[in-house]
């Protein structure tokens, strides 16, 4: 990338019907920064599999992402998308770091002691050294900022950790990347336990999905849970309106202030409702670019070959270097 704009990486798992979670966490933010940076957009298969999926839907489902991703504006002529099995450097690098990296460190992740609580029967090597793969993804490519949500905070330290380390021993080899994490729509929390992060795994009442259909959203909305009083007003301890409040805000554009006067002396149900209505609007103009580009398999194709061809060639420049410090011989 021959300019002087920072680089950008960021990504998500193809394993779970994205949500307004990842939405208005992730992917409208980073339509916005695509103009920018130097921007990677992954759709992050190799790490899908940490958890046991169905082959075919994993295969249906990553390519929803693909078209989930353009569908919100995510541009293959401005960005680089493309999907990491394509790109053999991430699993290459991934190996490794992971010689530069301390089974005690991964043994502090809280991801890991979550994820291993709710997959008990299938703690899995990969699942311990999912951040050493992060870590590739983001450092083969040089990354200085990392679009990421609090949760994967604790991975961007300990990517930082391993370039660190690896710079040190081998003097500069990768840029050490900074977490990029917004304020506003940083969270998106799930509408029937307002404490939780909405997540896409989640297939209950809870998760609004960007490709639900209008009536589902707006059920959806109805049956959010609330509080027991009666006020629309964005206040510490009413987690479910808060977080209805910050979903209408982003969707309408509409500021907290302007929110609390346009409900002020309605009830939650109307609230609610209008809440529904503007998110299935915005949805609606999403699933609509959704259904042209799913139905493009060849575009689709296209666009998946050019991103991991763009993205192979960055990433073997950073792989190259790393083989060579290492100790590895050049293969003639
Ligand atoms: N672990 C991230 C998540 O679950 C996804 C991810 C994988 C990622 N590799 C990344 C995010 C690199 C940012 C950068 O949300």
């Amino acid at each position: 990338m021959l300019n002087d704009k920072k680089t950008i990486f960021s990504g998500i798992q193809p394993s779970g019907n994205l949500t307004i979670g990842n939405y208005l966490g992730s992917l409208k933010n980073w339509v916005t920064l695509q103009d920018e940076y130097n921007s990677l957009f992954c759709i992050v298969d190799l790490h899908a599999i940490t958890v046991r999926q169905i082959p075919a839907d994993l295969r249906k489902r990553t390519l929803e992402v693909l078209a989930l991703y353009m569908a919100c504006g995510l541009d293959p002529e401005k960005s680089i998308i493309f999907v990491q099995s394509h790109v053999p450097a991430h699993a290459e690098l991934s190996w490794v770091l992971g010689c530069y990296t301390m089974f005690g460190e991964l043994s502090r992740m809280t991801q890991f002691k979550d994820k291993s609580e709710k997959n008990s029967q299938n703690v899995n090597a990969g699942l311990f050294t999912y951040p050493v793969l992060m870590a590739a993804d983001i450092l083969l490519y040089q990354a200085d900022l990392v679009p990421v949500g609090e949760d994967q905070k604790q991975h961007l330290e300990i990517t930082r950790d391993i370039a660190e380390r690896f710079n040190g021993v081998y003097g500069d080899t990768f840029t050490i990347p900074e977490p990029f994490i917004r304020k506003v729509g940083g969270k998106i929390m799930s509408i029937s336990e307002p404490t939780k992060k909405m997540s896409k795994s989640d297939s209950g009442d809870g998760s609004v999905c960007i490709l639900d259909d209008r009536d589902t959203i707006i059920r959806k909305f109805k049956r959010a849970v609330t509080d027991s009083d009666c006020e629309i007003k964005f206040s510490e301890g009413k987690d479910g309106i808060n977080n209805l409040i910050m979903i209408y805000s982003a969707f309408s554009g509409k500021t907290t202030d302007e929110i609390e006067a346009e409900f002020m002396g309605n009830g939650y149900g109307n609230f609610k409702i209008a809440v529904g209505e503007c998110c299935a609007d915005a949805l609606g103009k999403i699933k609509d670019k959704y259904n042209l580009y799913i139905s493009d398999k060849a575009q689709l194709e296209a666009v998946m070959r050019t991103g991991s061809d763009k993205a192979s060639y960055l990433a073997r420049k950073t792989l190259s270097k790393v083989y060579r410090k290492v100790g590895f011989v050049t293969k003639p």
